[in-house]
């Protein structure tokens, strides 16, 4: 009989997990919410030309409202600001005020 794996280290691996999927979720989260609901126009390809008016935060911040509220999504005030920390990561990356 072979020996048994050693399942004891497995919650604690899973605790690791966890803890380091806490660290990218937000951005994941950004990410999944625009993929979901924006990338019908916002095709990635698209996304890097026409993505050039928002000069600011800001203007990063009025721009994924409007968004979310023309297409009517009902976004928690924490969807939205991941969503913006994504885009802003991703494309424009002005420094973020706190
Ligand atoms: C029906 C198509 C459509 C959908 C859906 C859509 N957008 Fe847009 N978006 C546009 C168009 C067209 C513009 C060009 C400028 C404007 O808003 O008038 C734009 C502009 C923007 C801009 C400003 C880009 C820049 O730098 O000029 C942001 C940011 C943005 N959209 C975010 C979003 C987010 C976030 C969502 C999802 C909640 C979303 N959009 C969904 C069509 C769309």
């Amino acid at each position: 009989m072979p020996p048994l794996p050693p399942r004891a280290a497995l919650p604690l691996i899973a605790a690791q997990l966890l803890i380091a999927t806490a660290a990218v979720a937000d951005d994941e989260r950004g990410a999944a919410l625009f993929d979901n609901h924006c990338t019908g126009c916002h095709h990635p390809a698209l996304l890097e030309r026409r993505l050039r008016h928002v000069r600011d935060v800001d203007s990063l911040r009025y721009f994924v409202d409007r968004w979310a509220r023309e297409i009517d999504i009902d976004w928690a005030r924490g969807e939205r600001a991941d969503v913006v920390d994504y885009l802003n990561r991703r494309y424009y990356r002005f420094t973020l005020k706190p």
